[in-house]
């Protein structure tokens, strides 16, 4: 098929691999007392309007009643509050001053353990990657042993957290039900012991640019501050990591992109990962409720949403919504011309107040270890697996084996890759 994007774009074939086989129509559907929201401007309407709709933070859990709630699960004055202490840092500057010459380095013993051993399963090295950049801008760094990544899988995936009995329908939802815990998660919890307790400890006496310090700050106790620890982990670590494995997956298959990306600039390279994010958003569901009531505008149609509901927005199809999007939406196509306000990820970040503030470093992260991972001799060996997490709603990648063979001519040779370029 003949298509308007054909002399833009050159990737045509690179197609979403996430489909899952369940891909919706961009739309609105009320299903029983909930409902569905799959056009672009639906979900970004509801995700602005902090006035009419929130979280939904609100929990009969008694405990979680008297702790004060993650970032995430904050609404109105306390959450604006929050997020304006802590966009310091993760502002373009931080990251270039404070981590990107961290980023570089930690990129650079990843590279050597890899060229050393030949072969690697690049799931484990996105997640260190991310566990370690993350973990210094909350203050995560005085772990009495290695193997953070490890421990905070372990806290995040054990089912001892979910109480509520039910399944958890939601990628934060490992947060919430960790705050639901009694004071026991503290004991059993080896995250806490070993890497979040030092840390609140160190930052008691000496205070640090970091989020933990922020919270000591706020007079927040250690079980608050571990549920924070917990919300960045799961925003902020495995995101990334599936997000970076992701993107090498689709330019280890396309040599003519991988080409264009290692050959880009900055703008460039950065304009490929949002398309690639745009395509394949790591979270694929947002939840909300109503505290007022809500039109919505949609196919000449006006919806009312009454107070008190619950909302599903499905960021797979409102990324692919070809009024907003453009021709075909489930290509991979970083030339698109997008309208004015919609940005290269389409809203895989999020949007309004409780957009992702980490989507710079984390986009400037994969840049610095992928740019430098995909100018090696590298292939993959078989395909990665790929699995739909149901109970979070994300993908997942593991088994991705890749092999370097410096010898073997094949990959990508740049000269002066030794570290990440700077422009
Ligand atoms: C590719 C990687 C990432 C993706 C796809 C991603 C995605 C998202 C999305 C969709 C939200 C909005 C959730 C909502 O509206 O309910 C969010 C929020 C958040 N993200 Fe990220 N994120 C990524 C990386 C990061 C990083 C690197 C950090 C920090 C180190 C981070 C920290 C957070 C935090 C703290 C929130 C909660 C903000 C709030 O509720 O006000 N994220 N992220």
């Amino acid at each position: 098929m003949t298509s308007e994007l054909t002399p833009r774009c050159p990737y045509q074939e690179a197609e979403r691999k996430t489909g899952f086989d369940f891909d919706h129509q961009p739309g609105i559907e009320r299903q029983g007392e909930v409902w569905h929201l799959r056009s672009y401007a639906a979900a970004k309407q509801v995700l602005r309007d902090s006035q009419n709709v929130l979280q939904g933070a609100s929990t009969d859990n008694v405990l979680m009643k008297r702790l004060r709630p993650p970032v995430i699960f904050q609404d109105g004055d306390e959450h604006r509050e929050q997020r304006t202490a802590i966009a310091r840092f993760f502002t373009p500057k931080t990251v270039q001053e404070k981590h990107h010459a961290f980023i570089d380095l930690l990129t650079e013993r990843l590279i050597v353990r890899l060229q050393r051993a030949g072969r690697a399963d690049l799931s484990d090295l996105s997640m260190e990657l991310s566990v370690e950049v993350a973990a210094r801008v909350v203050g995560l760094t005085d772990s009495l042993q290695p193997g953070m990544d490890r421990r905070i899988d372990a806290s995040l995936s054990s089912n001892d957290l979910n109480l509520s009995g039910k399944a958890n329908t939601d990628v934060w939802a490992r947060v919430r039900n960790a705050a639901t815990q009694s004071h026991s998660l503290l004991r059993m919890s080896s995250f806490y012991l070993i890497d979040v307790r030092p840390a609140i400890q160190a930052r008691r006496t000496h205070p640090q640019e970091d989020v933990i310090s922020h919270l000591l700050s706020k007079g927040y106790n250690d079980l608050e501050i571990l549920v924070e620890c917990l919300t960045y982990a799961t925003a902020g670590m495995v995101t990334t990591r599936e997000f970076i494995g992701m993107a090498a997956w689709h330019m280890l298959e396309r040599d003519d992109l991988r080409q264009a990306y290692l050959a880009g600039d900055r703008t460039e390279r950065h304009r490929i990962l949002h398309e690639i994010l745009r395509l394949e958003p790591v979270v694929s569901t947002l939840f909300r409720k109503t505290v007022q009531d809500v039109t919505i505008e949609h196919g000449g149609a006006a919806h009312h949403i009454p107070a008190g509901t619950r909302m599903i927005l499905d960021i797979r199809t409102t990324n692919a919504d070809e009024s907003v999007i453009g021709a075909e939406p489930l290509t991979l196509c970083p030339q698109r011309a997008l309208p004015s306000g919609v940005q290269g990820q389409a809203l895989s970040f999020g949007d309004g107040a409780h957009r992702c503030p980490g989507a710079f470093l984390a986009i400037h992260e994969s840049d610095v270890f992928l740019h430098r991972l995909l100018s090696l001799p590298l292939h993959m060996v078989g395909t990665p697996e790929l699995t739909l997490n149901e109970m979070l709603m994300s993908y997942e990648i593991r088994n991705f084996i890749v092999e370097c063979h410096e010898d073997s001519g094949e990959g990508v040779r740049l000269s002066g890759t030794a570290a990440h370029p700077a422009r």
